[in-house]
């Protein structure tokens, strides 16, 4: 009964189970078991287990040993190595998992082997995955160029990569099994490594491109790429991968730098374009310089070519202002000795060359460290020195001194065209002061001629400026006013001293000539650009606001507002002057004389202006 049961049980399970005596022949095998091997129950009864159950290695298909044996010499249950195969009826092999088991008498002798294997096919190809994807990941690991780390999960190292080992200079012995912070003299112990590992990646799958800049041990100051991933395996650990992005990073800050120059250098330009003063320029310039080179204070020393001698042009950053003008020549003072080397001196600690920098107050005073002086040279020329200075040692790289040597030529062009200008400015200055001294010989020469007009052009031209500034006129148009009227009997150079000089009253004929002076005037001073804005009051002058006057008889506004209110101021002198023809009239005549020509010879609101400037009641007016 017992035993009919046990019997339904072993055929209804999955598992294969066979069952020999203690010689080692099947009583019995289930249909699972059938399936395995091949054979049938029936063939294989009574068979010795080895004939039926034949076992090998793996891998070096050696027999194994019969678990029967081998349960019968350990009389406990026996498990069959994990490389186990059974070898079928057909030949084929089958990977098994086997345990084999004693069966006792009641009396606890051994009556029987029962055997319990299962085909192992499916798990065994599981497990080669698993190894091969390990070993896979290792070889991915180990030829990734990047270094690699393979953390737990409590941040201990399990697998770094040869990468690895080569950027940080260490074995595997100094890094295995030790949490990351510890690596490397605490190396990573990196505040923001931390927060990315304890705080970030806890909450993501992943941080990528997380950009660190530290002083790494035997590497140096390093900017280092973190790109970190959680990676869920039968145990949770975290891939970190390491790029070294320094080369890439200064590339990209040189870049940028490279580009902020440029734009310190259109500055440069635009300011050299825009203004033609050279204190404007040369601020700008230190501004640029200071600002882009990264020093405490500069300036600019100017060479005056003939007595050669520099002279402070303009500083920035200096606490106390210098500076006297020096004199150059070799050796003498470190501006001096740049201009006269034509070569840049660069000097990275000042207190090291004691006796010269005892010699400087200034650079005493201010407390300045590195010195670097630069020639400014245009068109083979030196026209002066620019001078860096800084209050803690520099160390420049050539980026700096080629940025430098760019600033250096830049100023020098601006200060060559700055100077070129303010030469021809000054040229021009000089011609003008030419001009005007010229137009006052000229008008003292007029005079003269007239004999007993001396001094009448300089009166009435102080007169007429006075009316036009009081008529509001711009100081522009008042310079051409007086050169004007400095310059109105100009035409009378053309009238023959017999008529000039006249005691008489003029004839017709005599009349007609003299009323040609002031077309003579255009004529003499029209082809003159200076003086053409000028030209309306020789001009003009003796045209009359009732149309009645000459050379062209013009009237009211067509009369140039400048001739008429010199015609004022002329007649008003004239009258009070000896003439050859007359003797002068009274102050009193001759006012009376102008109220009495408002709006015939005289524009009234000329004669108006005129009263009041000469500060009379314009109420007395003669209507
Ligand atoms: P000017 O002597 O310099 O006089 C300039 C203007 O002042 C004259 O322009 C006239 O408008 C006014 N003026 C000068 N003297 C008198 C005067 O005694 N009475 C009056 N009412 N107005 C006077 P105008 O008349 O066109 O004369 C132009 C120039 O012709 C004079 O310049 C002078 O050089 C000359 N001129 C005018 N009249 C005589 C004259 O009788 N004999 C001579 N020799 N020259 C004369
Ligand atoms: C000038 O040209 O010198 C200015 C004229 C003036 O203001 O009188
Ligand atoms: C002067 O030289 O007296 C000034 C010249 C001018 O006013 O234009
Ligand atoms: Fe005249
Ligand atoms: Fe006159």
């Amino acid at each position: 009964m017992r035993e009919a049961y046990l019997r339904d049980a072993l055929y209804s399970i999955g598992d294969a189970v066979i069952v020999t005596n203690v010689e080692g022949r099947i009583n019995l095998m289930n249909p699972a078991a059938e399936r395995l091997t091949g054979w049938t129950e029936s063939e294989a009864r009574e068979s010795p287990l080895e004939q039926i159950f034949q076992i090998v290695d793996e891998e070096t298909r050696a027999t194994l040993e019969s678990p029967v044996a081998r349960v019968l010499r350990e009389g406990a249950a026996v498990k069959l190595s994990r490389r186990t195969v059974l070898v079928r009826r057909d030949g084929r092999t089958v990977p098994i998992g086997d345990t084999g088991a004693p069966i006792r008498t009641a009396t606890g002798d051994i009556a029987g082997i029962i055997l319990i294997f299962q085909d192992q096919t499916a798990a065994r190809a599981d497990l080669r995955s698993a190894y091969q994807a390990r070993e896979f990941a290792e070889n991915v690991i180990a030829t990734v160029r990047e270094p690699l780390l393979v953390l737990s999960r409590d941040l201990r190292v399990i697998s770094a990569n040869r990468a690895f080992y080569q950027m940080f200079r260490t074995t595997p012995a100094e890094t295995l099994d030790r949490p990351i912070y510890e690596l490397g003299n605490r190396q990573w112990d990196i505040p923001e490594l931390r927060r990315l590992l304890e705080e970030i990646l806890p909450q993501n799958t992943h941080f990528d491109g997380y950009e660190v800049t530290h002083d790494f041990e035997h590497i140096g100051r390093r900017t280092m790429l973190l790109n970190a991933r959680r990676v869920q395996h039968s145990d949770e650990f975290i891939l970190l991968a390491i790029e070294d992005v320094t080369e890439r990073v200064r590339a990209e800050q040189r870049l940028h730098l490279h580009l902020r120059r440029l734009r310190a250098l259109r500055t440069i330009d635009r300011a050299i374009i825009s203004s033609l003063d050279m204190r404007a320029v040369l601020d700008i310039l230190l501004e640029q310089v200071t600002l882009h080179l990264h020093v405490d204070a500069a300036s600019v020393q100017l060479l005056d070519p003939h007595t050669q001698t520099l002279t402070f042009a303009a500083g920035r950053g200096f606490q106390s202002l210098p500076m006297q003008p020096m004199t150059l020549s070799a050796g003498e003072g470190y501006a001096g000795r740049v201009a006269f080397d034509r070569r840049l001196l660069f000097i990275a600690d000042l207190r090291q060359e004691y006796p010269e920098t005892f010699t400087s107050p200034i650079l005493q005073r201010e407390a300045f460290v590195t010195y670097c002086g630069v020639p400014l040279i245009a068109k083979g020329q030196v026209k002066g020195v620019l001078e860096l200075f800084h209050r803690s040692r520099l160390d420049p790289d050539q980026d700096w001194f080629d940025f430098l040597e760019t600033l250096a030529v830049q100023a020098a062009i601006a200060i060559d065209s700055v100077a070129l200008f303010e030469a021809m400015q000054r040229s021009n200055a000089q011609m003008v002061l030419a001009y005007e001294a010229t137009i006052r010989g000229w008008a003292q020469a007029l005079d003269l001629r007239d004999r007993e007009t001396e001094g009448h052009s300089q009166r009435v031209t102080e007169l007429t400026v006075q009316l036009a500034r009081a008529a509001g006129l711009s100081d522009e148009q008042i310079a051409h006013i007086r050169r004007g009227a400095l310059l109105h009997d100009i035409g009378k150079l053309g009238i023959p001293d017999a008529i000039l000089r006249k005691p008489e009253p003029l004839t017709e004929e005599e009349w007609a000539i003299m009323r040609k002076h002031p077309d003579y005037a255009y004529m003499m001073l029209s082809p003159i650009e200076y003086l053409r804005p000028a030209l309306d009051i020789p001009y003009c002058h003796h045209e009359r606001w009732d149309g009645t006057g000459y050379p062209r008889g013009l009237k009211g506004e067509q009369i140039p507002l400048s001739a008429r209110l010199f015609a004022v101021a002329d007649v008003w002198d004239a009258l009070q002057s000896d003439r050859p023809y007359r003797t002068r009239w009274k102050r009193e005549e001759a006012l009376e004389y102008i109220r009495s020509q408002a709006g015939k010879h005289f524009d009234p609101d000329v004669v108006e202006l005129f009263l009041k400037v000469i500060g009379e009641e314009p109420s007395s007016r003669v209507p």
